[in-house]
């Protein structure tokens, strides 16, 4: 058969296929610890599940509108201080990733974005065409800088035309929560490159300021955001934009011939979700994680948000001459039982590296990091 040339980006990521490698070894009756999910251990909240079941018995079983009903819509519009003909409602988060792209990016365009990066930014930005820059943190702590942004930009040729930048704070791989003051320098300079800032904002409740988005610097900033990790619902499948309303004109055009409405059923929880509390930050977790490093001379940038660290063990690797993070990550899941994500799957400068995902129960965390500890 023959496949298109843009199916070629959408690559089998070293994550999926370290993931199948874990699963492998739970069917054979291995007990795994994981961390190396990307999501809270914690059950969706009663009131929300009450709310699914409820709409099922109401019979909200049938088509929604493509981008969400109205009264979603609204009571997203309301917490984003938007009207909701700029909000759309989707499966998730990621449909919007497809969709903004497919609606902005022609064939060449430049897009930005710091590395390490979570996969699917650099896989659907590509499949859509676009030339990505990345941009280098490591120096900063992963901390991404004006000053990085800018010399990114020299000599791209971006100025002839538009161009986009994808930001995501809380990160993911890093934890890492970008300084407002450096994020209002990089609004600026975009402003005056024509760069459409788009904004993942998925971990956004689990930051020191919670309510901090974007959008607080330039009300044309597209947010991406999602209840799936906010509020424990990642099978539900409920994310959102918030976008100019021209664009969510062209990216509802896209949600409507590809993927249609999300779950109505999800759709009616999500109402009741968001009157209801998110989860809380995992800070316990993030000071254990920090400590135990810190006690085994491994080096890291603190994470200050979400759910992820992405610490450097290449002393671990060079102690015991393990050559790359999937190598290394396959050696804790072997030694230790414990599941982590290599860093390769972030950026191929990441080799050294391994996500580690701490939103589990403490004490299944610490058992996690004991073992690790006596297989170093
Ligand atoms: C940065 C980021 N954006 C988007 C998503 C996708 O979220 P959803 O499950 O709501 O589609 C994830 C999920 O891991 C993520 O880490």
């Amino acid at each position: 058969m023959k496949f298109s040339q843009r199916s070629n980006y959408l690559t089998s990521s070293p994550l999926y296929i370290f993931a199948k490698k874990v699963k492998e070894l739970e069917l054979k009756g291995g007990k795994i610890i994981s961390l190396g999910l990307g999501e809270p251990y914690n059950d969706t909240p009663e009131n929300i599940k009450k709310a699914g079941i409820e709409a099922i018995k109401a019979n909200k079983t049938h088509y929604n509108p493509a981008a969400g009903s109205l009264e979603l819509r609204k009571a997203l519009g309301e917490r984003h201080g938007v009207s909701s003909d700029r909000v759309l409602v989707s499966s998730g988060a990621k449909p919007f990733l497809g969709s903004i792209l497919w609606s902005l990016i022609d064939s060449g365009d430049v897009l930005y974005m710091a590395e390490p990066f979570y996969p699917p930014f650099l896989q659907i930005a590509q499949s859509c065409g676009a030339k990505v820059v990345l941009i280098e943190t490591k120096k900063t702590g992963f901390q991404l800088t004006a000053e990085s942004l800018e010399s990114s930009m020299a000599g791209n040729g971006h100025e002839r035309k538009n161009s986009c930048m994808i930001i995501n704070s809380p990160n993911n791989p890093t934890g890492i929560t970008y300084d407002p003051n450096e994020l209002a320098k990089i609004v600026k300079i975009c402003k005056e490159n024509n760069t459409t800032i788009i904004s993942d904002e998925c971990y956004s409740n689990f930051s020191p300021d919670k309510d901090f988005s974007l959008r607080k610097f330039d009300d044309d900033i597209i947010v991406i955001n999602s209840l799936s990790k906010s509020h424990a619902m990642t099978g539900w499948r409920i994310g959102y934009a918030i976008c100019p309303s021209e664009l969510a004109v062209v990216a509802g055009r896209f949600l409507e011939n590809y993927i249609g409405c999300p779950s109505s059923i999800s759709d009616a929880a999500a109402i009741v979700a968001l009157e209801s509390q998110p989860l809380n930050d995992f800070t316990e977790q993030r000071k254990i994680v920090h400590d135990w490093l810190d006690a085994n001379g491994i080096s890291y940038s603190p994470s200050t948000g979400g759910i992820f660290i992405f610490p450097d063990f290449s002393s671990v690797m060079a102690r015991k001459g393990i050559e790359n993070s999937f190598d290394l990550a396959t050696y804790f899941l072997e030694q230790a039982g414990v599941a982590m994500t290599p860093g390769i799957a972030f950026g191929e400068n990441f080799d050294a590296h391994l996500r580690i995902s701490y939103c589990i129960e403490t004490e299944k965390l610490k058992e996690a990091l004991n073992k690790m500890e006596t297989a170093i």
